[in-house]
């Protein structure tokens, strides 16, 4: 089966409860919106992993290359690269044989971070590769038959629900050798009120990203909605870590897509679910390696333990 928004928007608002696909967050504007985010005092996610990443970049990086041989560096879901370029000019630096493969799913993002790392790291190899990682996953082995160290930085991964961590760990070991590595970044469970203020912020760029969804369907797929008359509501579930977004609408509405030739119904405070961002503990992280086939290499964590970046080895 083959995505496209058309076709996720009409299963997502056909269903019961309604839902959106958090990947389709990242159009243009979108992707602005998250640097926004991301820029955010009470968004610590990014300011943790920049610790730990500039902190440990020696041990990080070491651990890249004990095994001599080239290989190849891939960013799944690379976005504007600032953390990443961290471990890339210390790699560089020591001289070590390896091409970088961003991959990420807004073009206008890949290019302007491969015009970037041309001017800021000269001598560095990178290729961009614009598509959602899942269906990039399967190009990844065309690249090269190096040996491949995986980034999964930021964590992207919280976005998975329990069966789709599950799914892409198990897709990813397919692709990968025995040896090859992935680093991931999970955002660790903390105090619940440290975590609501980084969703439910006092600036308005997280509602004005889950709004922009409803913006991109009116752009590419001619709805009709008026953002106005939805707002976004956000919870925290300390027991299994989730972080949960949504669209509240805010009257009894009808709104047409035009592309689908269909209209939709929304009840006053019906929710449209729109992401989870989820939170671990040390120990499901452990377990996540163990029942999807690898071994924990190394744990780096920022100093109030607020974020953890996982190395695994698959065995
Ligand atoms: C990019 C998926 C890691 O879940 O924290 C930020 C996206 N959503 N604020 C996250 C996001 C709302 C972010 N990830």
């Amino acid at each position: 089966m083959t995505r496209s928004l058309a076709k996720d928007t009409d299963q997502g608002l056909s269903s019961d409860p309604k839902y959106l696909l958090p990947r389709y967050f990242y159009d243009d504007r979108g992707s602005m919106i998250f640097q926004k985010i991301m820029e955010m005092p009470e968004y610590y996610l990014t300011r943790c992993e920049m610790e730990i990443l500039t902190g440990q970049k020696l041990e990080i990086t070491r651990t890249f290359t004990e095994d001599s041989s080239p290989f190849d560096l891939i960013e799944l879901g690379s976005g504007d690269g600032v953390k990443t370029k961290v471990l890339l000019k210390h790699l560089v630096k020591e001289n070590a044989r390896f091409h970088f493969f961003p991959v990420d799913i807004s073009q206008k993002v890949n290019d302007d971070l491969i015009r970037q790392l041309k001017t800021e790291i000269p001598g560095l190899y990178a290729e961009a590769l614009t598509g959602d990682y899942f269906r990039m996953m399967e190009d990844l082995n065309k690249v090269s038959g190096n040996r491949k160290v995986i980034l999964f930085l930021g964590s992207n991964v919280g976005n998975f629900s329990d069966d789709e961590v599950s799914l892409f760990y198990r897709k990813l070991r397919k692709i990968m050798r025995a040896g090859d590595m992935i680093l991931t970044g999970f955002d660790l469970k903390k105090d619940p009120a440290v975590i609501m203020k980084a969703y439910n912020d006092p600036h308005g760029y997280t509602r004005d990203f889950n709004l922009n969804l409803l913006v991109r369907l009116n752009r590419e797929l001619g709805a009709g909605f008026d953002p106005g008359l939805f707002e976004q509501y956000t919870e925290y579930d300390p027991v299994s870590g989730d972080v949960k977004s949504f669209l509240i609408s805010l009257k009894d509405q009808t709104v047409g897509i035009a592309s689908l030739g269909k209209t939709f119904h929304f009840r006053k405070w019906e929710p449209v679910f729109t992401e989870r961002s989820r939170k671990f503990d040390p120990g499901t992280i452990h377990k996540l390696a163990g029942t999807n086939g690898f071994r924990v290499r190394k744990n780096f964590t920022d100093a109030r333990e607020y974020f953890m970046d996982s190395l695994w080895i698959k065995e």
